[in-house]
Order: structure tokens, then sequence, then C-alpha cells
């Protein structure tokens, strides 16, 4: 396990995202609905956009490109439902969100 500090939780609200280069790997950090932090693969399973480009309502995820949407809370596709986001182990510590990119690839589906 090799956390990285990635920002501080004053940098993301409850209901924002952002996207960071952690690693060399595009990672989404998403702040839910009560505050959780999750942290996804940044780039859309479907074909190669950002998914902070996309909309996010601190519940699910819609990217912009043609409307996939994922379930913020665990990664899944929910339309359609046979896709999945990469996620990446999340610390807090003093306020500062951490993550461990180690041995996690991101997933693309085929269509
Ligand atoms: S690129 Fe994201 S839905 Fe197509």
């Amino acid at each position: 396990m090799a956390f990285k500090k990635v920002c501080t939780l004053d940098d993301l609200w409850e209901g924002e995202m952002e996207s960071y280069s952690v690693n060399g790997q595009e990672v989404l950090l998403l702040s839910l609905e009560g505050g959780d932090i999750r942290a996804y693969q940044g780039m859309c399973p479907h074909q190669d956009i950002l998914l902070v480009e996309g909309q996010f309502d601190g519940k699910s995820l819609i990217c912009r490109a043609h409307q996939w949407v994922f379930d913020a809370k665990t990664g899944t596709g929910i339309n359609p439902d046979d896709c999945q986001l990469a996620k990446y182990p999340v610390r807090i510590e003093n306020e500062e969100i951490f993550v461990d990119t180690e041995g996690v690839v991101p997933l693309f589906t085929p269509v």
C-alpha cells in the first residue's frame, strides 16, 4: 500500500467532484451526499472522456458524452448496468485525502 496525498477535505465539498493525476493515473474524487469520499478511475469506461466533465449530484455520476450513469457510492453502472468504475482505496487523515493507486487498473467496457 502506498497512499499518496491528493487534496484536503476543504478542496472537495459535499456533492462536488474533482479529477487529479495521481502516480500517472487520472483519479476522480467524489464527495457523496453525507460526506463520504470515493475515488474512481477518471476516464469513462466507455471511451476516453474525463468523467469530471460530466454531472454529479452527490448520488450518481453522468458522463457528458453518451450519458452513461454510475452509482457514486459503488462505481457500478446504472445505465447501462454492465459496466463498472475501478475504485481506489481512500484514507482520510487530519482532514487530508489520500489515495492508493497501486494495483488498480482502469476498466473499459467493450461495445
Ligand atoms: S464516453 Fe462516457 S458514456 Fe460514452
